[in-house]
């Protein structure tokens, strides 16, 4: 029994030992952010509109503090993104750096855990088993909340709507959905867009491409008659892109959010209490209306 007593004291030391003697390098540069406080207590202000509801919201930011204290990252002092960079307005390159709503978005919530961002760009369908198996602390890739991701991941609450849409070639004969038929369709691999469209059309008609530039690149040499993808990056790459247009009709909506390992549930609680904070000071979509222009 003493024993016992011994080695969880002994155990209890180390892991303060390691909460407060490790880790100081390389962290200091993001250490600045320390006016959380007063955006935090905006927040609370703004929810006493649903005065006669029972919601205890006093209890829900407690607990986000808490969490906050007992979360670990891949490495300490930072927070390690996987993204899919070839997403524009969500996450692209400008020169070297990874620009982007998520990017913007994710250093916000970086700052305000005390934490570096690190990002690293991989292939889309590699970010879901990446989060998952604990390599990355959290995928931002303008993904969509989907059935069959939440049994490998957990997602956070939604920051932003997504609709998949469908580029064609300005002379072409497809105006809607419904002439889609039939048609060859190009994707990028594993996207929603890609499951749904095999859905819908049958696989044989979909070919997949490692991103939706290269998706673009089929379209315009006539390998594909159009390409299935979400309606943001479809008007960044019809804009970019001569002869390209973008059909009106919208063939789904899905919401995006941060994915994380199911082993993580701390690191999920504190950056949602963060993440529900931005969206509810306004300051998601100001960052969103810095990279989408109203028409
Ligand atoms: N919203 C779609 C999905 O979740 C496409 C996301 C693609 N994102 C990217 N960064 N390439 O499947």
């Amino acid at each position: 029994m003493k024993k016992a007593l011994a080695i969880l004291s002994a155990a209890l030391f180390s892991a303060l030992c390691l909460a407060s003697c490790g880790g100081t390098d390389g962290t200091s540069s993001s250490s600045e952010s320390s006016q959380e406080s007063s955006a935090a207590s905006t927040s609370s202000a703004e929810s006493s509109e649903g005065s006669s509801s029972e919601e205890s919201q006093a209890e829900e930011s407690s607990a986000e503090t808490d969490a906050a204290a007992e979360f670990t990252t891949v490495t300490e002092g930072v927070l390690t993104m996987a993204t899919n960079a070839e997403f524009p307005p969500y996450e692209y390159y400008e020169g070297d750096t990874i620009v982007g709503i998520d990017a913007e978005v994710a250093q916000l919530i970086a700052d305000e855990l005390g934490l570096t961002l690190e990002i690293a760009d991989i292939a889309f369908d590699s970010i879901v088993p990446g989060v998952q198996s604990g390599k990355y602390d959290i995928g931002v890739a303008g993904m969509t909340i989907d059935e069959k991701r939440l049994e490998s991941v957990n997602f956070s609450t939604p920051y932003a709507t997504g609709i998949q849409a469908v580029i064609v070639t300005e002379d072409s004969d497809i105006t809607s959905v419904d002439d889609l038929a039939g048609k060859t369709i190009g994707v990028q691999t594993n996207t929603t867009g890609d499951i749904k469209a095999c859905e819908d059309f049958g696989m044989e008609n979909v070919v997949q491409y490692d991103n939706g530039a290269m998706a673009v690149e089929g379209l315009k040499s006539g390998k594909v008659d159009c390409v299935i993808i979400d309606n943001e990056p479809a008007k960044s790459y019809a804009a970019a892109n001569e002869g390209l247009k973008v059909l009106e009709t919208e063939y789904a909506v899905e919401e995006y959010a941060i994915c994380f390992s199911k082993e993580n549930a701390a690191l999920q609680e504190a950056v949602n209490g963060i993440l529900e904070d931005l969206i509810a000071d306004g300051s998601v979509q100001e960052i969103v209306d810095k990279y989408i222009k109203a028409e």
